[in-house]
């Protein structure tokens, strides 16, 4: 099936505004929405980055620590957000985008406060499953919010600055880390998260609902208030409330998702879920010192290395919000996954040539590369899976397809984290990364082939495109 059919040109913008500032204000407001809800990617991201600096230190209060129950604190954070993913789709379909992202904060606040006051060793373990129920339900609920309330225009820019939330939250996470090391204070490394935990709650208190969702649950005129405040004054509120009406109602099951026309969306959402995992970015942001510093970098070497990459990541999200909406999602996705295909080489090719010990010269290269596989990640990868996901989908199973995808995501991160060193082990560090390079090319490939142009549409004409490029090629 090849339907990317979206990327013919399509004026979505209007005529120019008649009423300038009113149109600044109104993307203030937007703006401001964004942001408060982006709070949801940082506690993603800090939440699942602190962890590496945090294990260090558990003996010193709870003894003997274990390998297995380190993997148990790490693992499980990545299990709950499957479970939460999951959940979150289902109730953001029947009670709304808000509360869901309210609950979400919730859970955050109690989690990471247990986590941080944990008594025991089982507490916090059981606090980083909590923690992970959180996690999963943000990297749903936030771009989905987003995508539903952000004008077509720059929409891509918007939903993105959940992962640009997202990737600060690793770089202060490491921060976190690197400063409390000393005082081995890993309970603060945990507990810090309450603090935009709380932004989240409050700022989410001051939000309105989704339009969309309110439309497609027949609330029409507190559609109409909330597109009236995020929408330019010369919009057409009712227009655009015609045409979300038109998607039909609210009624959905999960057998929906079989539909033709709902599975391939849905097939394609998974696959650049499991792509954009199983071509290793977590096993660079969560094991890149340990790489390196295996690899005969000095321990602040390391360290220094991994804020580098970190610093990096944020810098490309940052050229990816700015490019989005220019030229487009499928560039940005195929263009980055190649550039990461080719850096991963570049590490593998670095490593078969020295082996598993790299001299000075060959780790410069390798740490070089690395940050070139994980700009190229931040400008497609990345932010586009989350982005694309809370666009493909009708309206109506919105968030039950996201759920699906999202879950794709956190189960092959699990997968991925739980296998990585054993793969270094058993193929070499050479091996390994030759393998996540071809993962790389394979996935440039698929989103060649198969993703569709998204930028510059209305969530509803995607709808109709999706629907309609089925019927041209069932
Ligand atoms: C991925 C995460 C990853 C992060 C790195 C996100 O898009 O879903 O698994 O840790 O990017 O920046």
């Amino acid at each position: 099936m090849t339907i990317h059919t979206l990327d013919r040109p399509v004026t979505v913008t209007g005529p120019p505004p008649a009423h300038d500032a009113s149109r600044e204000a109104v993307g203030r407001a937007v703006v401001w929405t964004a942001s408060i809800t982006a709070l949801g990617g940082l506690l993603f991201g800090y939440d699942t980055g602190v962890v590496s600096g945090a294990l260090l230190f558990l003996h010193t209060s709870f003894g003997n620590v274990s390998a297995f129950d380190k993997e148990l604190v790490t693992g499980l954070l990545l299990m709950g957000a499957a479970v939460g993913a999951f959940g979150s789709g289902r109730l953001s379909d029947r009670i709304g985008r808000r509360p869901v992202i309210l609950l979400t904060a919730s859970v955050f606040v109690f989690g990471v406060l247990g986590a941080a006051f944990s008594p025991a060793l089982w507490v916090l373990i059981a606090m980083r499953f909590v923690i992970g129920l959180a996690v999963g339900s943000a990297s749903l609920s936030v771009p989905l919010y987003i995508s539903e309330v952000a004008p077509p225009r720059v929409r891509g820019a918007l939903v993105s600055f959940n992962q640009l939330a997202l990737t600060l939250g690793i770089l202060v996470a490491f921060l976190v880390d690197y400063a409390l090391s000393s005082n081995a204070a890993w309970r603060l490394m945990f507990g810090l998260a309450a603090i935009p935990a709380v932004l989240l709650f409050v700022g989410m208190l001051t939000q309105a609902e989704s339009p969309v969702w309110l439309v497609t649950h027949g609330r029409i005129a507190e559609a109409r208030r909330v597109l009236v405040r995020v929408r330019s004054r010369d919009h057409d509120v009712d227009g655009e409330i015609d045409e979300i009406r038109a998607l039909g109602d609210r009624k959905s099951s999960y057998r929906e998702l079989l539909r033709p026309d709902v599975r391939k969306l849905v097939a394609i959402g998974v696959l650049l879920a499991v792509f954009q995992q199983i071509t290793g970015i977590n096993t660079v942001i969560y094991y890149a010192p340990t790489l390196l510093h295996q690899a005969g970098l000095g321990n602040s070497a390391s360290l220094l290395a991994n804020v580098g990459i970190g610093v990096v990541n944020v810098g490309m999200t940052v050229v990816a919000i700015w490019l989005i909406d220019k030229v487009g999602r499928r560039a940005l996705l195929i263009g980055g996954t190649t550039g990461m295909a080719v850096a991963l080489f570049a590490v593998a090719a670095t490593f078969a040539a020295s082996g598993n010990t790299l001299g000075h010269a060959a780790a410069i290269v390798a740490v070089a590369s690395l940050a070139v596989y994980t700009g190229s990640f931040a400008i497609g990868l990345g932010p586009v899976f989350w982005l694309l996901i809370s666009e493909l989908y009708p309206a109506r199973i919105r968030g039950k397809s996201m759920s699906i995808a999202t879950m794709a995501n956190w189960g092959a991160n699990f997968v991925v984290a739980i296998s990585f060193l054993t793969l270094l082990n058993t193929i070499s560090n050479a091996g390994t990364f030759f393998v996540l390079g071809f993962l790389s090319l394979a996935a440039a490939t698929y989103f060649w082939r198969k993703v569709p142009e998204t930028k510059g549409l209305t969530l509803e004409e995607i709808e109709r495109e999706m629907a309609a490029s089925t019927t041209r090629n069932p």
